[in-house]
C-alpha cells in the first residue's frame, strides 16, 4: 500500500518596497503621533510601492518568487500552480497569477489563478496548495501573499491608514522526500459572512460601479470597524489555532514557533496569552512593516527562517484573520 505523499515547504521569499514611511512622516499630514500608534498597535513604520512601477503586486511577486525558487534550489518551469492571494491586484483583469507567470518568464503554461481572502489569503492558498500536493494534481506549488494596500487606502482616515502597508512573500510547496519529516499536519479555514460590513470596500464592484461622484467624495476606500475586527480577531485567532491542533492531535506546548497575521501587537498579545502560549516564540515583525494582509505570514515567516529562529524539523502554526471574515490556521512540520 502507497502512502498519501507529504507536503513540504521547499523555498521562501519576500519583497518589501525601498520607501519606509515612519509614524513621525504620518505626523505630518495626520492628526497623530508616533506615540499613539506605537501604543494602540506596535507598527513603527510601513513600506510604500512605487506609483511609477517597478513594486507593482506582481513585481514585488516576481523578486520574492525569484528567492523562493533560489532557496528551493528550482527552475522556474518546475512551478505547475500558482496562486496568488491578493486584495489589491495589479488589475481587475487578467488576474495576478498570469502577469507573475509572464514575468517570471515560465513558459509551461502552469494554472493560474487569484485567490481573495483579505488577510487570511495566503493561508487559504496554502490549504489548497497542500490539497493539490497531497492528491497528485500537482507538485509544485506556489502560493503568493502580495499586497499594494497604499492604494485602496483612504491616507486621510487615521483610524485605517496608520495600521496598513505594501509587501509580498512567496513560497513554493512540493513533495517531502520519503526520509523527511515535513508535511502540513492539519489545516482548518473558516468564515463569518455575518461581519462582513466590519472591514469593506463596496465600491467599485457590480453592485457600486465606480463613478466621479464616489472619488469626489472619497468614497472608494477601504472602511474598518477596528473596534469589532479587534474584538473577534483576538477570539478567532485563538479559537482556530486550537482547532487545528486539535485536528493534528498536537499539544500548545509542543509548538515551537507561531506566525500570527500582524494586524496589532495588542491582538498578538491577546491571541497569545489567550493561548497560553511564550511570546518568545511567536514571529512578531510588525514594527517594521505594519498590516500587509496577505503578506504578513509570508514575509514573517521568511524573515524568521532567515534570522535562523525557525528551522528544519520544527512545529510552526499560521493563524490568520480578515475581512470577510475570513480566518484560517494551518500547522506543519518545517
Ligand atoms: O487585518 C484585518 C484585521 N485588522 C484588525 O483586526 C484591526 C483591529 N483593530 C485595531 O487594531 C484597533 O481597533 C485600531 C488600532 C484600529 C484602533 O485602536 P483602538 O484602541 O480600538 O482605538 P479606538 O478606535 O477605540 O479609538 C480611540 C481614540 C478615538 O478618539 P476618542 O473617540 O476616544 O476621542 C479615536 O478617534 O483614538 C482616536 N484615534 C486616533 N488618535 C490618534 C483613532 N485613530 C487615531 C490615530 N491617531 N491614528
Amino acid at each position: 500500500m502507497t502512502s498519501m505523499p507529504r507536503t513540504k515547504i521547499l523555498g521562501t521569499g519576500m519583497y518589501v518596497p525601498k520607501k519606509i514611511v515612519t509614524n513621525f512622516d504620518l505626523e505630518k499630514t495626520l492628526d497623530t503621533s508616533d506615540e499613539w500608534i506605537t501604543e494602540r498597535t506596535g507598527i513603527k513604520e510601513r513600506r510604500i510601492s512605487s506609483t511609477t512601477g517597478g513594486e507593482f503586486p506582481t513585481d514585488m511577486a516576481k523578486y520574492a518568487t525569484e528567492e523562493a525558487l533560489k532557496n528551493a534550489g528550482l527552475d522556474r518551469n518546475d512551478i505547475d500552480l500558482i496562486l496568488f492571494a491578493t486584495v489589491t491586484p495589479d488589475m481587475p483583469l487578467p488576474c495576478s497569477a498570469s502577469i507573475l507567470q509572464t514575468k517570471l518568464g515560465i513558459t509551461n503554461h502552469c494554472a493560474c489563478f487569484d485567490l481573495s481572502a483579505a488577510c487570511s489569503g495566503f493561508v487559504y492558498g496554502l490549504d489548497l496548495a497542500d490539497s493539490y500536493i497531497k492528491t497528485g494534481k500537482a507538485e509544485h506549488v506556489l502560493v503568493i501573499g502580495s499586497e499594494m494596500l497604499s492604494t485602496v487606502v483612504n491616507w486621510k482616515d487615521r483610524s485605517v491608514c496608520i495600521l496598513l502597508g505594501d509587501a509580498c512573500g512567496a513560497t513554493i510547496l512540493g513533495r517531502s522526500g520519503d526520509t523527511d519529516e515535513s508535511d502540513i499536519l492539519a489545516t482548518h479555514l473558516s468564515a463569518d459572512g455575518t461581519g462582513k460590513e466590519y472591514f469593506d470596500n463596496p465600491i467599485g464592484g457590480a453592485v457600486a460601479p465606480l463613478t466621479v461622484e464616489h472619488i469626489a467624495k472619497r468614497e472608494h476606500f477601504m472602511h474598518m470597524k477596528g473596534r469589532d475586527m479587534f474584538k473577534v480577531a483576538t477570539r478567532t485567532l485563538a479559537k482556530n489555532t486550537r482547532t487545528v491542533l486539535k485536528k493534528a492531535d498536537i499539544q500548545m506546548e509542543n509548538v515551537d514557533w507561531l506566525v500570527p497575521h500582524q494586524a496589532n501587537i495588542r491582538i498578538i498579545n491577546t491571541t497569545v496569552s489567550i493561548l497560553k502560549f511564550d511570546i518568545n516564540k511567536t514571529v512578531i515583525n510588525i514594527e517594521k512593516y505594519g498590516n500587509t494582509s496577505s503578506a504578513t505570514i509570508p514575509v514573517a515567516f521568511h524573515e524568521a527562517i532567515m534570522e535562523n529562529k525557525i528551522k528544519r524539523g520544527q512545529t510552526v502554526v499560521f493563524s490568520a484573520f480578515g475581512a470577510g471574515l475570513t480566518s484560517g490556521s494551518i500547522v506543519f512540520k518545517y
